[in-house]
């Protein structure tokens, strides 16, 4: 029940409406008997320093960033951990006594969700995007043992600036459109798309196909919704194996949940409050 002990945790994005943090948290929260509640708020570019300030005053136990904040909340908070450093965005933030620190738990994610597969860090990882999950995704690599990266995305520059990144973390690094991205795909142990496509409503994109595949690399799609995505399904036609982005959702969300509560969180639970909610989020749209 909440009652004037409860702690607050929320989201703070533009927009924020197809989020499914609140479902998963909140089914977290009820099934551990915690006296917390997450809610979601769209705060506008030129109301975040406002909105930070508020949650300051206000005295939450921590909360979460989303597009477009990852990166212009960094200013607005007082330390950053080395997560939120090395990848150059924050999407988790935790207030320890008045003091904001912000992390980035999609790097642990990513790193989760791939790691239990036993990644095979002497091929060449492809990631396939240039943005922030793509960057990410390539500390993630690196931590995990990856030498070799390579970075195909439609726009060059961002390819570029992420190479750098990438590079100053001892990678030896490839930049190559989406084309040789897709012809190149075969030679990686690790396939990553960190691009939006595929994603719901447009389910039946995909930029490779099963026999631009190989058998037994692992393909990761980023995108969670649908959680079986079109490459999920061409991985599987091709004998890869395919990895969720819902993985990397509920992983992210656990860390930042135990951050925030220092309680390790019931993932079985957290996953399936995700997936019911993306079920009912494609039902509304639906009607
Ligand atoms: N599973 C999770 O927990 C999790 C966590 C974070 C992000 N994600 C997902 O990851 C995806 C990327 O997020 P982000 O934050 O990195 O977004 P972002 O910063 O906006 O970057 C998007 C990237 O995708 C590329 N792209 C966009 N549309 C494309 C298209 N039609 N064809 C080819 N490339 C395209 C962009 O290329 P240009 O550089 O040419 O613009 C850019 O490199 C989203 O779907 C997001 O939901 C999932």
């Amino acid at each position: 029940m909440i009652n004037a002990s409860t702690r607050l945790c929320c989201l703070i994005g533009h927009p924020i409406g197809h989020s499914v943090s609140p479902q998963m948290h909140n089914a977290a929260f009820r099934a551990l008997g915690l006296n917390y509640v997450y809610l979601a708020f769209d705060v506008s570019p030129k109301m975040l320093a406002d909105a930070v300030a508020g949650l300051r005053a206000l005295g939450v136990a921590g909360f979460n960033v989303t597009i477009p904040h990852k990166v212009a909340v960094m200013r607005l908070l007082d330390e950053l951990d080395r997560s939120a450093e090395r990848t150059g965005a924050v999407n988790t933030v935790v207030n320890h006594h008045g003091v904001l620190r912000g992390y980035n738990t999609d790097l642990h994610g990513i790193r989760r969700a791939l790691e239990g597969r036993g990644p095979p860090i002497l091929m060449p990882a492809l990631v396939i995007g240039a943005g922030g999950a793509a960057r990410a995704a390539v500390v993630a690599l690196i931590d995990l043992g990856f030498r070799r990266i390579l970075i195909a995305n439609r726009t060059i520059e961002k390819s570029l600036a992420l190479a750098e990144i990438a590079r100053s973390l001892g990678a030896l690094v490839e930049v190559l459109d989406l084309d040789e991205g897709r012809r190149r795909a075969v030679e990686c142990g690790v396939v990553v798309n960190a691009t939006p496509v595929g994603m719901y409503p447009d389910t039946s994109a995909t930029l490779l196909m099963a026999e631009e595949m190989r058998r037994g690399m692992i393909v990761l799609d980023l995108v969670y919704n649908p959680p079986k995505t079109r490459l999920l399904k061409e991985a599987k036609r091709a004998g890869a194996v395919p990895v969720s982005g819902l993985d990397v959702l509920v992983y992210q969300g656990a860390e930042a949940f135990k951050l925030w509560t220092g309680v390790d969180p019931p993932i079985e639970i957290m996953r399936r409050a995700a997936i019911e909610a993306l079920e009912g989020d494609r039902g509304d749209e639906g009607r």
